[in-house]
């Protein structure tokens, strides 16, 4: 289906920056800015699939994908990433789609806040929420000056409602993006910023695949479209939430997610 998103250039000419780009949801939202026309920043941690998830795109006519290998919770290695882009692509990032995120375990008896090694914790807490901070921090400055930018963050139907798939230190950094999101909505409102966020509910990807069966099935029952959602349908919502069809949108989270715990 390569002419998905053939048929428009809505982000023609736009610079986005993707984390947690080389598998999963991030990378399906790379290939959507890509056939819109966008040139994208493929930010990773791992050097190889970075440059493989780069390469798999190398076909596509529309937009160009450029590869960063850094971790989103290291601010100074991140900032030096960005510049180095900018020098590379002839401008910095004005658009960010923050995805990176991990889900160490999945609930379990070792998950519960009374046994939970508080190391994890913290590195929970600086992938999921001190990432997004990171590339906002580093990012905003430029947008500001140029009077536009356009940031989706990534929350999760489990950080709206109790889910019993996931841990505490997960659930909590979900809820906090919706905060987050809110405040810099109004903190960068007025600069032509609009700040948004994604809240997917069950989608087919590695961090899911990773679950025993029977979980997934569990989540397919309650959600009323019957069926996990494609990385895809996640991808969707991030362009039109950068697009000019968006353009009075802001501080808002919205679910993609079948239905799941509305
Ligand atoms: P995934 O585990 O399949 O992919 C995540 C990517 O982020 C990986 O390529 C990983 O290497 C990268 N990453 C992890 N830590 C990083 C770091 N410190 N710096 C840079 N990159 C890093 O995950 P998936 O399922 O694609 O999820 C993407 C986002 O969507 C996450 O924030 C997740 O919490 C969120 N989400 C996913 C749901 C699902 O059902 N798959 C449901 C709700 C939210």
């Amino acid at each position: 289906d390569d002419l998905r998103y053939a048929t428009r250039d809505s982000h023609a000419g736009r610079r986005v920056l993707v984390t947690g780009a080389a598998r999963g949801i991030g990378r399906a939202i790379v290939e959507a800015f890509l056939r819109r026309g966008a040139t994208v920043g493929v930010l990773d941690v791992s050097e190889d699939e970075v440059a493989g998830a780069v390469a798999a795109f190398e076909g596509i006519r529309q937009g160009s994908a450029i590869g960063l290998t850094v971790d989103v919770s290291d601010y100074a290695a991140l900032a030096t990433a960005l510049k180095d882009a900018a020098a590379r692509t002839g401008g910095a990032f004005d658009t960010v789609v923050n995805n990176a995120g991990i889900s160490p375990k999945h609930a379990g008896a070792a998950h519960r806040v009374w046994e939970m090694d508080p190391a994890e914790w913290g590195r929970v807490v600086d992938v999921n929420l001190t990432g997004h901070f990171n590339t906002i921090r580093a990012l905003s400055p430029a947008m500001r000056e140029a009077g536009r930018g356009w940031i989706v963050n990534t929350s999760s139907v489990a950080g709206k409602t109790y889910s019993p798939i996931v841990a505490c230190h997960y659930a909590a950094t979900k809820s906090a993006i919706i905060g987050l999101t809110k405040h810099l909505a109004a903190e960068l409102g007025p600069f032509g910023i609009r700040v948004n966020a994604l809240a997917p509910g069950r989608i087919e990807t590695p961090m899911v695949a990773g679950v025993a069966p029977e979980i997934n099935a569990a989540q397919v029952a309650m959600t009323p479209m019957g069926r996990l959602g494609q990385p895809a349908e996640v991808a969707d919502a991030a362009l039109w939430l950068t697009s000019s069809e968006a353009s009075f949108v802001t501080g808002q989270t919205i679910d993609v997610a079948g239905g799941l715990y509305m």
